[in-house]
């Protein structure tokens, strides 16, 4: 076994068969609320790798640049090495989570337009919010890449926005990792993956994600099943 590079909470980093690449492996670990809460959801690396895999092609397709190269195997993708710009980037398109309890207002309300929002990468610190001057003045990223990273996560949002509704899934919010390449380009990073969005049935308005777990709703692995089938059957 290789050694690996890095081990987060739910994915490992190897390097990669390729100068240039990661090779990155999915963990059926599920943690929460900073990890306050910890368990494992059976069958959802599996879930995650072939979720992101999928969304990453589509999006490629769609014209934004990503680390993802190719799947490996069930649980591995081969990605381009990247450093990664230690922001984590919300963009919600309905009030959920940290947003609606963080101003006090009910979960599910349509936002008049989609919102991007910045968090620090820093466990020890929760990943605190921080806006636009903050993460200037702290030189994590560049004003040219604030301004693309933006750009970018509005567009994934838009492709991902009407890829889910064809299969039944409204896109409540979700969270991106950006990296730059050995140039400096800035391309999509990380995973997108039930962890990681906010996915509610169109019609019932059923979470179909994280929150399962995060809010003991029960149905987790069921939920991660149905959402990989959807992705990778396609539209209807
Ligand atoms: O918790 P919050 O409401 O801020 O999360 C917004 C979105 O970002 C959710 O879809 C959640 O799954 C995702 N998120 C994440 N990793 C974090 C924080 C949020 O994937 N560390």
């Amino acid at each position: 076994m290789t050694e690996k590079l890095y081990e987060g909470k739910a994915k490992i980093v190897y390097p990669g068969p390729e100068a240039g690449t990661y090779r990155v492996y999915y963990k059926d670990d599920a943690t929460a609320f900073n990890a306050q809460k910890r368990g494992t959801i059976a069958g959802k690396g599996a879930v995650n790798n072939r979720v992101s895999a999928r969304l990453f092609r589509h999006l490629e397709a769609q014209g934004v640049p990503t680390h993802f190269l190719r799947e490996l195997s069930e649980r591995e993708m081969l990605v381009r090495q990247v450093e990664i710009v230690p922001l984590e980037v919300i963009v919600r398109n309905r009030t959920a989570g940290t947003f609606a309890k963080r101003y006090g207002v009910e979960e599910g309300r349509p936002l008049p337009r989609p919102l991007v929002e910045f968090s620090l990468k820093n466990d020890a610190l929760g990943d605190p919010l921080i806006y636009d001057d903050a993460a200037l003045a702290l030189g994590l990223v560049g004003e040219a890449e604030l301004a693309r990273i933006r750009e970018l996560a509005l567009r994934v949002n838009e492709a991902l926005k009407a890829f889910f509704l064809e299969r039944g899934l409204e896109l409540i919010d979700f969270k991106l990792e950006f990296g730059r390449l050995e140039g400096g380009e800035i391309v999509l990073a990380d995973e997108i993956s039930p962890d990681t969005m906010r996915l509610w049935e169109v019609g019932t308005g059923e979470k179909m994600d994280k929150d399962r777990f995060r809010r003991d709703l029960g149905g987790v692995e069921e939920a991660y099943q149905e959402v990989l089938r959807r992705v990778v059957g396609g539209a209807g």
